[in-house]
């Protein structure tokens, strides 16, 4: 297919969904691919942009996305009809990997990310837009909330201040009784080299990215924000490679380095 849409229209951290769509689909497109996602292939071919800047494609994001796949299932088949939130959707196209006839998907992202989805995506009925920051509480009173909400937020909170993801996280547990929320962290390393200027490749430097977690400080939420109740840490699928070595993977939970990496988070907010 033709490139027919300019992704330079995304800048900052927008543009950062770019590079999270460009590994999905690269990883989609392989032989014996770990995520199916021909949605992806599609928005990745039509969107115009210099992929290559974010150097050499990885399979985090597919894995990352496969996790956050599997917490949107196991809620569905445990509150079916619910809703489902994505915070800082970007170009995901988790609603069409999950086909849950049931569910409704908020999707929250900014104006000119909504404006690429608006433009390539399928209309569904059942997918709520909202387009503003996940940091706006108005989304809030988009969200059906009858039954327990899940809320997914993949890639977004290290963009923010430390205070607002805080701030945020009292007020989702607050306001979402029962619900539960899925979210990935970098470790302070990482972030700390992000604020000094962390280049992809010659041409793309990452935005900073000031909020970081471990498994220790994710473990301690429940002591911070006490209606957050329980917080799970969730281990990746396995991938290709490194990402599927049976000696490797428990480095993951070895004492010293279980702190060092990127963690996912399932936190469950209280009834
Ligand atoms: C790394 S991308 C992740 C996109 C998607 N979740 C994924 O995993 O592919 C970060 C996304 O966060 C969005 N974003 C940044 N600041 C935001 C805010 N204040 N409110 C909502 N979304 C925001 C960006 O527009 C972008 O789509």
């Amino acid at each position: 297919m033709a490139p027919t849409v300019d992704g330079n229209t995304l800048e900052g951290v927008s543009a950062t969904t770019l590079w999270t769509l460009r590994n999905r689909a690269e990883e989609a497109k392989r032989p014996h691919p770990i995520i199916d996602d021909p949605l992806a292939v599609e928005l990745y071919e039509t969107i115009d942009y210099d992929y290559d800047k974010f150097g050499r494609p990885s399979q985090t994001h597919a894995l990352r996305a496969l996790a956050a796949d599997a917490a949107a299932r196991e809620h569905l088949a445990r509150h079916p009809g619910a809703a489902v939130v994505n915070l800082g959707e970007g170009l995901q196209t988790s609603f069409w990997r999950v086909q849950d006839p049931t569910v409704r998907w908020v999707s929250v992202d900014l104006e000119p990310v909504m404006a690429v989805r608006r433009r390539l995506l399928p209309r569904e009925e059942r997918i709520i837009e909202c387009p503003t920051s996940a940091l706006d509480r108005s989304w809030f009173d988009r969200v059906p909330d009858e039954q327990p909400v899940l809320i997914i937020a993949e890639g977004l909170f290290m963009y923010f201040e430390p205070d607002d993801v805080w701030n945020l996280l009292t007020d989702l547990a607050a306001r979402f009784p029962g619900g539960s929320l899925f979210f990935d962290s970098i470790p302070s390393w990482f972030s700390k080299k992000t604020l000094s200027g962390l280049n992809l490749s010659d041409r793309y430097r990452t935005p900073p990215m000031p909020f970081s977690l471990n498994l220790a400080g994710a473990a301690a939420i429940p002591q911070r924000i006490p209606r957050i109740v329980s917080t799970q840490d969730v281990a990746m699928p396995k991938g290709r490679g490194a990402w599927g070595n049976p000696v490797l993977r428990p480095l993951a939970y070895a004492p010293v380095l279980k702190n060092l990496r990127p963690s996912v988070t399932f936190a469950r907010f209280a009834e």
